[in-house]
């Protein structure tokens, strides 16, 4: 019997029409109540598609998955795919240990040793939280005195995740792209002076500092996700006048416009990290392709217009799937 907590919109959807469809035993569990792990006691498997921008979620949801995969469950996501989810500091350590090709990246716990940093290093340099998605919490910095106030901020006030202005700028740009309505816009608007409810419940971003070198010249990144020995790959563009792929909305998902150098990476890689399923986002230096964060959650629409999957043997299988069936095959 798998457990599985539901969540409309998210992997869960697919999952319990999997169980449906081949009679396999499920019980839907709430893991936001205390006797959750009570809940799941018959269970041989849980599963939860926990999400970065739930304050609730980002709370316990890897501390519930790690206690129940200690105990001999199999769990999705487990400690290997989701440890570092949501978290660019836990991934910087994570892929300089296992030697990835990764765009370099600094990180700072005192204003002192950031700042003498910033006199012997070169700019731009790419500023970021170490959560957030969509690009939400990720600039570009062309100064010395710029990121000297950015490190100034982070000892002090500290950060808001997804800020106020961040978020009107996103929605009048998708306003003007005929993507969103004017009714986020003025949402946007009320965001300048009401913070989401993430934002407030989850507090500022200090104490630390992170940057990345800035690779320049990318007009898109490469987004290969690996589930067991299969990969797919979509391209990103980034939005105009922007170095900014991610949440932009711009997809490409044909064949020849992926680059299977980058898939194979992504395999080799992911047989140091094991992830049960994950997302490798590249840029290029030059034509060399660097790792700039590595996600296990991905939106559950994005990806259904993929012509085809690569399996580890590097053969392309052009037909439809469906990401959360191999999830789901996996825990079986
Ligand atoms: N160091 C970098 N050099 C060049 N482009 C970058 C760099 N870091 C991020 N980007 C671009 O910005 C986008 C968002 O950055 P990312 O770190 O992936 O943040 P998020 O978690 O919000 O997706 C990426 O999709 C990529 O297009
Ligand atoms: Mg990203």
């Amino acid at each position: 019997m798998i457990a599985i907590h539901h969540t409309p919109n998210s992997f869960s959807v697919r999952w319990i029409a999997y169980c449906k469809e081949h009679n396999i035993p499920y019980k839907i569990v709430n893991a936001y109540d205390t006797d959750i792990v009570e809940q799941v006691s018959g269970c041989t498997a849980f599963m939860w598609h926990h999400h970065h921008a739930n304050y609730k979620d980002v709370l316990f949801a890897k501390q519930l998955l790690y206690s129940l995969q200690e105990t001999g469950k199999k769990v999705f996501p487990d400690f290997n795919t989701t440890w570092h989810f949501d978290d660019k500091v836990g991934q910087k350590y994570l892929l300089e240990a296992i030697e990835a090709p990764v765009v370099p990246s600094y990180v700072f716990y005192s204003k002192n040793d950031a700042l003498d940093w910033i006199e012997t290093t070169v700019f731009p340099k790419v500023f970021k939280l170490r959560g957030g998605a969509g690009s939400f919490n990720v600039r570009l910095v062309y100064s010395k005195s710029e990121a000297r106030h950015l490190v100034n901020k982070a000892f002090r006030r500290g950060f808001l995740q997804n800020s106020g202005s961040v978020y009107i700028k996103e929605a009048y740009r998708n306003y003007c792209l005929r993507k969103g309505s004017f009714m986020n816009v003025l949402k946007g608007f009320i965001r300048l002076f009401v913070p989401t409810v993430y934002s407030r419940m989850h507090g500022r971003e200090k104490g630390y500092v992170y940057f990345q070198d800035f690779v320049p010249n990318n007009l898109y990144d490469i987004r290969v996700i690996i589930i067991a020995n299969k990969a797919f790959s979509i391209k990103r563009l980034c939005r105009k006048d922007d170095f900014r792929a991610s949440g932009s909305g711009y997809i490409v998902y044909e064949k020849n416009e992926q680059d299977e150098c980058c898939v194979q990476i992504a395999f080799e890689v992911n047989k140091r990290i094991h992830s049960q399923c994950i997302a490798y986002d590249f840029v290029y230096r030059n034509s060399e392709p660097l790792i700039v964060e590595i996600s296990y959650g991905f939106s559950m629409y994005g990806y259904d217009k993929c012509p085809g999957y690569w399996t580890d043997d590097m053969q392309w299988h052009e037909e439809p799937f469906t990401p959360q069936d191999w999830m789901i095959e996996q825990i079986l």
